[in-house]
């Protein structure tokens, strides 16, 4: 399973890149605007840090200007994935992009007919949202689930992008399901490393360790 963070705060990427765990980014346009950043300037500097794929979004809603966007952003860097949402126009634009070699993020997925339209015009990733699906009353993880089995019944390479994750849980029930990648905000990503018992664990051993009067270096 890939691990991405989603954010454009370059200093939480150095920091999880620094792990060795981290796999690529995702942004969107309200974290270019939570960063306070120029977007080009700030997905250039997101792509020098990781060698994995920087999701950057056009913003366009029309075919032809979403093509333009993305033409502006492919060159910043051989990592840049182009995000566009899932729209006739935005599936048109992935099917265009990914026969040219792109990668393709389709993103604002709400169910799996849409996963599976995304998949027919080639996308490299889908993301579909599972916390906003949660904060309305659908099941988040129902969706993975029912993505899962559409896209290995038709051995799809899209891979699923499990995005809008808000918790560990929503990452660890995407780990049972298979989704291929998860991307999270960098709080729920380190989460991942807590447990109260490790915390205590060290607290005893670093205890007893002491009592003993021994040093290793
Ligand atoms: C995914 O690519 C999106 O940027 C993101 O996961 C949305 O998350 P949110 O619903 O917490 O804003």
């Amino acid at each position: 399973m890939k691990f991405f963070v989603d954010t454009a705060d370059t200093a939480d990427i150095r920091d999880l890149a620094a792990t060795g765990l981290l796999d690529g980014v995702t942004t969107n346009p309200t974290l270019i605007h939570k960063s306070g950043r120029q977007f080009l300037e700030v997905v250039e500097e997101i792509c020098g840090i990781v060698d994995g794929p920087v999701s950057a979004e056009v913003v366009a809603l029309d075919h032809e200007t979403m093509m333009k966007e993305a033409a502006i952003l492919r060159k910043i860097a051989d990592n840049v994935c182009i995000k566009v949402p899932l729209t006739i126009d935005g599936l048109k634009t992935c099917k265009a992009l990914t026969g040219e070699g792109v990668m393709v993020n389709v993103t604002l997925c709400f169910s799996a007919n849409q996963a599976l339209l995304a998949a027919k015009a080639g996308a490299t990733f889908i993301s579909p949202f599972v916390g906003r699906h949660d904060d309305n009353s659908f099941d988040g993880i129902k969706l993975i689930e029912d993505i899962r089995l559409i896209y290995d019944n038709y051995q799809f390479d899209t891979e699923i992008l499990a995005a809008s994750l808000r918790h560990p849980i929503h990452v660890l029930e995407c780990a049972k399901i298979g989704a291929d990648v998860i991307t999270a905000p960098p709080a729920v990503i380190r989460m991942l490393s807590k447990h109260v018992l490790t915390d205590k664990g060290l607290e005893a051993f670093a205890a007893d360790w002491a009592k003993t009067g021994q040093t290793i270096l």
